[in-house]
């Protein structure tokens, strides 16, 4: 009988190690025949550790497992799928799995991550394939009618930018994969690299082929341990199998690639920050233009994408533009990787077709907060995202219906608080997230964001006059600024200060 129990770090920080040798005792104990696998995780991060059951009606579900229910599952007979009250039926018909459509993410949580056989069994390496057989022309044309845009947070057209690439002079290109993942409540790059890195792997490889870069990076956000070890893994099986190395599927094309630990700041996320930590020099950010797509890494053309964006292409290639073109709602194409996170009770990832409703995802799959109280706010993009109040609740998840209700959808990570939540001290935490990330190169942001924690000061000690100062500062910040950190840090502020103003107007001693 084959057990699965997930290796990504979400699950092993809730036990699913112990779980793992837990259920290995147990079946030596009981004289059971158990093939243990550790897989990826599906991404339903509140029934971890999920662990999974091989039956001859699929692949059953139980969880969260703790290691104290090992020996009840065992006595109920899990290995034979029998009921427990854990027991939540086969996999992929878990409501919050139904309602998806993977594409991206289609292969969580199904095998071990670095199964290179699993991964070409499963369609693995027919984007290439098929990408290899075209010209590099075709290739970015392919990825342009795809619609497909950055998912780290610009949603600029993906092949737009590697055709900047591709038609820029130079010999010498590089592919950047930005997995520096620092938005707060954001957990799909990781995901991916933990449960699926050759996706990425395979994506860059596309992108390499299609601009002719010949090597690759992978900025590996210093947190992440356990995509760093998944990564080399898997890199080592790719490069053994012929699919990195001087001549890949027996054509001249020639690809290589490594993976380069991030320096744990959160600007170095930032492309150009992120090429100079690269290069071995303080992240601090560059003057665009030029753009990285003509002076990029040690300054070559190079293209900077997203983690989710690479691992997408793949799946575009061996299923063509149009199959992805379909999905989506308007000028945003294909699905969003949403990552609900904060106070609420399934928390996780959800992969389903741009535009559903926030309502939706927050009630319906989301299932209200984790305190059971009532939602009141919830941040989209990041630390620098806006908030969004109750009357915001039945916007579209889509790159252009959020930026019509002012926020932005960013990377996909979506935080929620409830009605205990204190406005006024999110606006602050904004400003000195700002100040304490800033790169220092530009006034508005050094400076700005600390003027700003003490005009929100004196605002929430009563100070009302302070709220003119206070919006005349984030207008500094937003055109002043030379890069989103500082250039979005008002978002959050003047969303809290909008649609909460209660927050701001209440005096020390009455709060
Ligand atoms: P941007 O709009 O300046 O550029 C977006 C991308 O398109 C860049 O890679 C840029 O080089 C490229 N580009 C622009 N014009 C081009 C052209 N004509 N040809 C080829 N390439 C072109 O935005 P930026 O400053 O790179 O990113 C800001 C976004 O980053 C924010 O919207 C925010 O959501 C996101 N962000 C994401 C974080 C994360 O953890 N994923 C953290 C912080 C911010
Ligand atoms: Fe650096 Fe802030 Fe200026 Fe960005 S806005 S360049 S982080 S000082």
């Amino acid at each position: 009988v084959t057990v699965y129990v997930p290796r990504d770090a979400s699950a092993v920080s809730v036990g699913a190690d112990e779980v793992a040798s837990a259920i290995a005792r147990e079946a030596a104990r009981r004289g059971e025949s158990i093939r243990l696998r550790r897989n990826g995780s599906r991404g339903l991060a509140w029934l971890e550790p999920l662990v999974e059951v091989e039956t001859p009606q699929g692949r059953l579900a139980y969880g969260p497992v703790a290691t104290a229910d090992v020996p009840a599952l065992f006595d109920a007979g899990f290995l034979s799928g029998a009921a427990h009250t854990l027991a939540l039926g086969p996999v992929d018909a878990i409501p919050a799995l139904r309602r998806q459509q993977r594409v991206t993410a289609a292969r969580l949580g199904q095998d071990e991550g670095d199964n290179l056989a699993a991964y070409v069994a499963t369609g693995g390496y027919a984007g290439l394939r098929r990408a290899l057989a075209m010209s590099p022309v075709d290739v970015v044309a392919e990825v342009t009618g795809s619609g497909l845009r950055g998912r780290g947070g610009a949603a600029f057209p993906t092949g737009i930018k590697w055709k900047t690439c591709a038609e820029a002079a130079g010999t010498q290109k590089y592919i950047v994969a930005n997995a520096d993942e620092g938005d707060s409540g954001t957990f799909a790059d990781r995901l991916l690299m933990e449960g699926d890195p050759y996706s990425l792997i395979e994506g860059m490889t596309i992108a390499a082929y299609a601009v002719g870069a010949s090597r690759g990076y992978i900025y590996l956000r210093i947190e992440y341990p356990h995509a760093q070890q998944m990564l080399l893994s898997a890199l080592a099986h790719a490069r053994a199998a012929g699919w990195l190395g001087p001549s890949i599927g027996g054509t001249d094309f020639g690809f290589e690639l490594e993976v380069r630990m991030a320096a744990g700041a959160y600007v170095c996320g930032e492309e150009t920050a992120l090429l100079e930590s690269l290069e071995g020099k303080r992240g601090q950010v560059r003057f665009k233009p030029p753009l990285p797509a003509h002076v990029g890494l040690f300054g070559k053309p190079t293209v900077v994408n997203n983690v989710v964006t690479l691992a997408t292409v793949p799946w575009i290639l061996a299923n063509g533009a149009t199959a992805y073109r379909e999905l989506g709602t308007g000028n945003s194409r294909g699905t969003a990787l949403l990552q609900l996170a904060g106070n609420i009770r399934h928390g996780g990832l959800y992969e389903v077709p741009f535009g559903m409703s926030l309502r939706e995802l927050l009630y319906d799959i989301g299932g209200g907060t984790l305190s059971g109280r009532p939602i009141r706010a919830v941040q989209i993009g990041g630390p620098l995202g806006a908030y969004l109040a109750e009357k915001h609740f039945d916007t579209a998840l889509d790159y252009e219906s959020l930026a019509a209700n002012g926020g932005l959808l960013g990377h996909g990570g979506i935080v929620v608080f409830d009605d205990s939540v204190d406005m006024a001290e999110q606006a602050r935490f904004a400003m000195e997230f700002c100040a304490a990330e800033s790169c220092g190169k530009c006034t508005p942001c050094r400076i700005g964001s600390v003027r700003g924690m003490e005009v929100i000061d004196r605002l929430r000690a009563g100070d009302v006059a302070q709220e003119t100062l206070l919006r005349d500062l984030c207008d500094t910040l937003l055109n002043g600024s030379l890069c989103a950190l500082g250039g979005m840090t008002p978002y959050p502020v003047l969303s809290a200060l909008d649609h909460f103003p209660d927050d701001f107007r209440r005096t020390e001693t009455s709060r």
